[in-house]
């Protein structure tokens, strides 16, 4: 049997991260894996770097990309789509790019299918949390219709979304959050140091609970993890009244639109 040929465009972050998952999955046994992008050298370095040349052949181009039924991994920066020439009908689009609809991805590239996903940066460690939208497959749940779900799944969870939009609706759960609970280690960290612990104790201790905390948002909702930890009149609800008072979840719901809001078509 033939196997179906995935045609990877970019060499960047992204397209390494998502590459990682691919062939932690082995996914090399039912597809055939091709690169590009705009510098076939640096696609060439790319490979080698990754010592990952095994796996993929660079896919050569004069003047045109040939995407004749293969499933293409749109994986360059937003603006960088207009550097490009395809050919071809391909079967599958899928994008990685922020604030790209497939309404202007269509007016490059002709397929029977898109698919827009927005991963996030823990993508490298196969652990992304990524929205899909499907074109035509509305809300039906994607695992029924999909069969190239497991390219997707390689990385980390996804999570199906019946409405494109929906899409740069994520970069405020899921997209851009991992930034600002960075923000917040950050900020736990220091104040392990304020309270007198050292940098690295006050690091790894906060490294741990994030650890448990993930656990913890696994099994519990966030109002059950709040409840079993404020006893009346403990620490805990001292802190949580400070927080309150500053209006911290209404400074994060903002700050998580306008990341959205960013988001142009
Ligand atoms: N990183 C993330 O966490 C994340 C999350 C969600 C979505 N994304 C999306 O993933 C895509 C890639 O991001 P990245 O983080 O992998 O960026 P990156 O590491 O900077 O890689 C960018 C890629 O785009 C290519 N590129 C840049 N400008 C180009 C142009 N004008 N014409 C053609 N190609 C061009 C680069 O090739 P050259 O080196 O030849 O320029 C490279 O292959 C973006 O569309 C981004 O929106 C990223």
């Amino acid at each position: 049997m033939t196997k179906q040929k995935v045609l990877i465009l970019g060499y960047g972050q992204m397209a390494i991260a998502i590459i990682k998952g691919i062939l932690q999955a082995k996914l090399y046994e039912k597809y055939d894996f091709e690169i590009s992008g705009r510098n076939l050298q640096k696609a060439r370095d790319f490979l080698q770097l990754h010592n990952i040349q095994t796996y993929f052949n660079v896919l050569e181009n004069s003047s045109s990309i040939s995407v004749a039924d293969k499933i293409v991994f749109l994986c360059v920066k937003p603006y960088g789509l207009g550097s490009f020439a395809f050919s071809g009908e391909a079967f599958k689009v899928i994008s990685v790019m922020a604030g790209v609809s497939i309404q202007v991805i269509r007016e490059k590239i002709q397929a029977k299918t898109y698919v827009r996903v927005m991963p996030n940066t823990a993508a490298k460690y196969q652990k992304s949390s990524s929205a899909v939208y499907c074109e035509n497959y509305s809300s039906i749940s994607v695992d029924v219709l999909d069969e190239n779900l497991d390219l997707l799944e390689s990385f980390g969870n996804v999570v199906s979304v019946g409405e494109e939009k929906l899409i740069d609706a994520s970069i405020a759960t899921s997209g851009s959050s991992p930034a600002f609970v960075a923000l917040i280690a950050q900020a736990l960290i220091d104040a392990g140091v304020r309270e007198g612990l050292g940098r690295m104790q006050s690091k790894e201790l906060v490294r741990g609970m994030f650890e448990g905390f993930a656990l913890l948002l696994k099994h519990e909702d966030p109002q059950n993890i709040i409840d079993a930890i404020t006893s009346p009149a403990g620490t805990t609800i001292e802190g949580l009244s400070v927080l309150e008072k500053s209006g911290v979840r209404g400074i994060i719901i903002e700050a998580c639109h306008q990341a959205v809001a960013k988001t142009k078509y």
